[in-house]
């Protein structure tokens, strides 16, 4: 990414994807030559099950879960989509509690069920981006909902959600608790996350292969298979397993360090330089516990869309709201959801760090923000 006449590019967008880490990248490679059907009873097939079952025992061990209850999938929206459609479609009287703030793939799963007769209950959040635990438990106590489908860490601002209070109502009214953790694993501590009933994950967001997941499921919960027709992952999911992406994941899991705290400084660094540089910065999420990688920032008088530009021409790749939406331009329904209105939605960029940004890192990105909004707002006032 680097030549002699160009800025090194500075990777800001950690929370959309990462890079392949070293150990996945070695294990793929040597993966190309395991090409046996895991499936297969014969030799070929042994040794592919073999290398499959050793990469389940390294999802297993870093969520600290059992192998049993790890169900490949192919990335974190169909882990989704699986533990809502698959767990729940056709319950009759279905109810759903849910929030404002999660990822489209749950929004849009629950929504599909909720077109199809489920009552769904949508917790709203705090202006702190952290659902409001209150009016959470008054929607359990009140309706008995048969699942409660929350992330563990908000992709935009990453806000974390009260875990403990989660689980523990969940566990009291006997709703089964799924828990988005594609942004929190390898963020906060597993002990928070580990115990809800159905967890996904996805492997490119911890320095693996993209298009491969999992979805853990506790206590032998039964799945409808998504998709159909196959025996594989124990009837939970048909279709010959992404071998190599599997194995990827393996890896990276097994590399995966524990760094809930070691980008808080970090963070602190990079919210302190743009608060002490510029007027107008807010940082969305501020006042609630956040993973250490992720700053949402709100610039007055910025159009994030072409901050993005500027600051992808000076080398620095950040995000104007969750990747997975970017392209359409309205607003983030995250920020929405904290009261922002739609312009100043339309102000905020997430810069989110990894396990290589360096302080030198931090301070250029910082450098470059103040420069290019000194330069952007010097200009609009002339
Ligand atoms: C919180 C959250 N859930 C789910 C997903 C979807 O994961 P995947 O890209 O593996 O489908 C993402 C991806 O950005 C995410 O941030």
């Amino acid at each position: 990414m680097e030549n002699s006449t160009q800025r090194r590019t500075i990777y800001a967008d950690h929370n959309a994807t990462t890079p392949l880490g070293p150990a996945a990248r070695k294990a793929m490679i040597e993966a190309l030559d395991a090409w046996g059907n895991p499936s297969s009873s014969h030799g070929i097939g042994r040794q592919a099950r073999e290398l499959l079952e050793k990469a389940r025992a390294q999802v297993a061990s870093s969520c600290g879960v059992d192998t049993k209850d790890v169900v490949f999938t192919s990335g974190g929206s169909e882990a989704n989509a699986q533990a809502i459609l698959g767990m729940h479609f056709g319950v009759e009287g279905l109810r759903v509690v849910t929030a404002e703030t999660e990822h489209s793939s749950v929004r849009d799963a629950i929504a599909f069920l909720e077109k199809r007769g489920a009552t769904v209950y949508r917790a709203p959040v705090l202006p702190s981006g952290q659902v409001d635990t209150g009016v959470l438990e008054a929607l359990i106590r009140e309706h008995r909902p048969h699942l409660v489908s929350l992330m563990a860490a908000n992709n935009e601002t990453g806000v974390v959600l009260d875990l403990e209070k989660v689980s523990a109502l969940c566990q009291e009214f006997e709703a089964a608790f799924h828990c988005d953790c594609v942004q929190a694993f390898g963020k906060i501590p597993r002990e928070l996350w580990n115990r809800a009933d159905l967890i996904t994950i996805s492997s490119h967001k911890i320095y693996g292969p993209k298009g491969v997941g999992a979805l853990i499921v506790r206590g032998g919960r039964k799945l409808v298979p998504l998709p159909f027709g196959g025996t594989q992952e124990v009837k939970r999911r048909g279709g010959t397993q992404n071998m190599m992406g599997i194995i990827g994941f393996g890896a990276a899991c097994e590399e995966l360090a524990p760094q809930s705290e070691s980008l808080r400084p970090l963070q602190q660094r990079f919210e302190k330089a743009l608060e002490e540089g510029l007027t107008g910065v807010s940082v969305n999420g501020s006042t609630a516990p956040r993973v250490a990688n992720t700053s949402n920032v709100r610039i007055s008088g910025l159009v994030s869309e072409v901050m993005l530009s500027i600051l992808d021409l000076s080398g620095v790749c950040v995000s104007a709201g969750s990747a997975c939406s970017s392209g359409s331009i309205s607003p983030s329904p995250v920020l929405l959801a904290m009261g922002l209105d739609k312009n100043q939605a339309r102000e905020c960029l997430r810069f989110s760090w990894g396990r290589d940004t360096s302080p030198q890192d931090i301070d250029t990105v910082a450098g470059l923000v103040i420069e290019h909004v000194n330069r952007i707002r010097a200009r609009n006032t002339r």
